[in-house]
């Protein structure tokens, strides 16, 4: 049996909690921060995913034998190499990779002279900073458009424009560079062609050697019915997906997921963990538009009811290398997810509302994003009650 630790607190982490607390290797199971949802799967722990020295006590207090970061943050600033040089800590599994491998995800630059040097099919592109700010101006005018800019760091989700005119992509790119409108993020800025086609995300988990794909999913990130009005973190997601065949798939798992499993092998980029591709589909082919070194949401609400796998067996599969002895089983059943927001998102939106009849809910799950358990109505066990109180929910 293993104790673990989930980071997050998310619709994906309350997804990966109903999963892995089914696992007859789990022992004790905390989250944290977790939320109302996450609490009926495990112990939810006032700690922000953020804090690793606040992670580190924990681990050690709750002898925590694999560490889950569900959101890109703390892979981002480097919790594997954190748990990896601490000799308390050195013992835990990590589901995720190394500083340098979330750098897929971390930095657009990176990623891209990755995928170059690998041959991986990606929109064409160039990287411009302030100091060649002109050579940008200049690039872009000589462009075809819509053209799509995108700040190199992470930029919660804001970082991308696809400008339709030369002025909008020149106004978008001085306020990245030379405006610092991401800050450190957006000192550098890529550059690249707008493809046109339909987006798929695909997922997988490898050992490093190995891999395994997990259901794809589509995500819809429109606020409006009919898929129009402003962006959001995402209003649902679908899987499997209609159009990814398996001649697609086929195509997927020859051009792009087995040459960044090898470049990432060559390179001696430590990488155990989940990788997804963010895929477009143009005239039949797959294109990487993003890699992310974790999860997606809402995609992980649609993906991890269809594995029919135990997840923690394939961590536990995923440390020892051997991730090549394990067929994953996709359910052949469909599944969607739609959220519930407050009126008003993704704009400003009443906070701290209260919810209630999840208990009338037949047929379908219910996992929570953000939620926090007001009083103790709920039906939860006691010691649940004092993490949350503690958390000040
Ligand atoms: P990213 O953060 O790189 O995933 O970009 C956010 C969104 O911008 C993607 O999900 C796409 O919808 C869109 N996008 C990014 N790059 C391109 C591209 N080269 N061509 C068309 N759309 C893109
Ligand atoms: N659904 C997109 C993401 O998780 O980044």
């Amino acid at each position: 049996m293993k104790n673990i630790l989930l980071l997050g607190s998310g619709g994906r982490e309350c997804a990966l909690a109903w999963k892995l607390c089914q696992s007859h290797l789990c022992g004790t199971f905390y989250i944290a921060p977790g939320n109302a949802g996450t609490s009926e799967y495990g112990v939810n722990l006032p700690i922000s995913y953020n804090d690793f020295e606040a992670i580190k006590q924990a681990c050690i207090d709750y002898k925590i034998d694999i560490l889950i970061p569900g959101p890109e943050d703390p892979l981002v600033a480097g919790i594997y190499d954190f748990f990896k040089n601490d000799p308390k800590l050195k013992h835990i599994i990590v589901a995720g990779p190394s500083k340098e491998g979330a750098q897929l995800e971390g930095s657009k630059a990176f990623s891209k002279k990755f995928m170059a040097r690998h041959n991986i099919p990606t929109a064409a592109y160039k990287e411009f900073t302030a100091e060649s700010f002109e050579q940008g101006v200049a690039y872009i005018k000589r462009s075809q458009m819509p053209i799509v800019l995108k700040a190199d760091g992470l930029a919660a989700g804001k970082g991308v424009v696809i400008a339709q005119t030369i002025t909008e992509a020149v106004q978008a790119f001085r306020a990245m560079v030379m405006d610092k409108q991401f800050g450190k993020s957006s000192e550098k800025v890529v550059i690249e062609q707008f493809l046109d086609g339909i987006e798929l995300s695909v997922f997988v988990l490898t050992d490093g050697w190995n891999y395994v794909i997990l259901p794809e999913a589509k995500d819809y990130k429109r606020i409006g019915e009919g898929d129009k009005g402003p962006n959001t973190g995402g209003m649902g997601a679908i899987s499997p997906v209609p159009f990814a065949d398996d001649k697609f798939m086929q195509k997927v798992t020859e051009r792009i997921i087995q040459p960044t499993i090898k470049g990432l092998k060559d390179e001696n980029i430590i990488y155990q963990g989940f990788i997804f591709f963010g895929l477009i589909k143009v005239h039949g082919e797959p294109y990487v538009i993003e890699y992310n070194c974790r999860m997606g949401d809402p995609e992980t609400e649609v993906v991890i009811p269809r594995l029919e796998n135990d997840l923690v067996e394939l961590i536990l599969k995923m440390h020892e290398g051997k991730l090549n002895e394990v067929t994953v089983q996709h359910s052949s059943r469909a599944a969607g997810a739609v959220m519930l927001v407050s009126e008003g998102y993704p704009g400003d939106y009443p906070k701290g509302r209260i919810m209630t009849g999840f208990d009338k809910v037949k047929g379908s799950m219910v996992f929570h994003a953000g939620t926090a358990i007001q009083n103790s109505k709920f039906k939860i066990q006691k010691k649940k009650i004092s993490y949350l109180m503690e958390a000040g929910s």
